[in-house]
């Protein structure tokens, strides 16, 4: 077996699981209340705030979109109701259920598609994507899955297409080993040698580097146009306050991250988005 294929089988398994657990009526609330809700999402809560950045919510009606890792499939769900004709792809059966559901409980313009399996195995007809989405998933891949993404991402997509991905950002190499010691729900700290190992076995994400410089590297090779905006230099400090000032908090934070350098923002950015736009048709080249 491939490393990259016992990385999917991993995922697979953590992700059929875990999803046996969330209710499809969380998702129907949100879309049946779509503006209040990313109206309140999209100023508070992290990936939300990435993923639609720039008034994406008004860049979609109409688009084809094809997300990539699209899990609980809120996001496939919320972009359809938002006008898109969403192709939502997961390694994870039960997204396929949660799609199913959704089109029967929800009358979109337009149902979403499911493409079952691994993307890389699927059949897709090329230049047809506006956009593809990535959200909260590359950092499930490893590099050489995540290269082996990014080709197969420039022959579906238009030649004028858009590559979105909202991810995990680690950029400061001081943070991260920090990080790595302090114990979180579910997560043992490396100090704890034998818990941590065998906590690491199971765990989806795999050895990466989820550098902004490295979404950088990949996509100056593939595509003419790179934007990464980071997330998270001060809304990172919400954890350190009592609950009740929490969103009020993040909503603060965001804002003045905005105020903020950018070298300043990047550096100590949780998160980023990260936008390649106009594929490099001919770009097979190593990385
Ligand atoms: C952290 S979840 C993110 C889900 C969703 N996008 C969200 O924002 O909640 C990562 C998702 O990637 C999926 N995944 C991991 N490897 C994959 C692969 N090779 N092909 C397709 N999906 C994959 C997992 O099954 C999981 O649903």
């Amino acid at each position: 077996m491939t490393a990259s294929k016992s990385n999917t089988v991993i995922n697979k398994e953590h992700f059929d699981h875990l999803y046996l657990n969330v209710n499809i009526n969380s998702i129907l609330k949100k879309i049946n209340n779509l503006h209040s809700f990313l109206n309140d999402a999209t100023k508070t809560d992290t990936s939300w705030v990435g993923m639609y950045y720039d008034d994406f919510q008004n860049k979609l009606k109409g688009k084809k979109v094809l997300e990539l890792g699209c899990g609980d499939c809120t996001n496939a769900a919320i972009m359809a109701a938002l006008g898109a004709d969403v192709y939502a792809n997961d390694i994870s059966q039960v997204a396929g259920k949660f799609i199913e559901n959704l089109n029967e409980q929800f009358p979109f313009d337009t149902p979403i598609t499911f493409i079952k399996g691994d993307f890389l195995e699927s059949e897709l007809t090329p230049n047809f994507y506006d956009i593809v989405i990535g959200k909260a998933f590359v950092h499930h891949l490893t590099p050489n899955q995540e290269i082996q993404f990014i080709e197969k991402i420039v022959t579906v997509l238009k030649p004028n297409g858009l590559v979105r991905y909202f991810e995990p950002a680690i950029n400061s190499k001081f943070l991260d080993k920090l990080r790595w010691l302090i114990p979180v729900s579910g997560r043992p700290s490396k100090l704890q040698r034998k818990e941590f190992e065998s906590w690491k076995m199971n765990d989806p994400h795999p050895e990466r580097d989820n550098s902004s410089k490295n979404y950088e590297r990949i996509g100056k090779v593939y595509f003419e146009q790179i934007r990464i905006i980071p997330f998270g230099s001060i809304e990172r400090f919400h954890r350190l306050l009592p609950q009740k000032y929490d969103r009020k908090f993040r909503r603060f934070a965001f804002k003045l991250e905005k105020q903020l350098p950018n070298r300043l923002n990047l550096t100590f950015a949780r998160s980023h988005l990260i936008e390649y736009r106009n594929p490099i048709k001919s770009g097979e080249l190593n990385v």
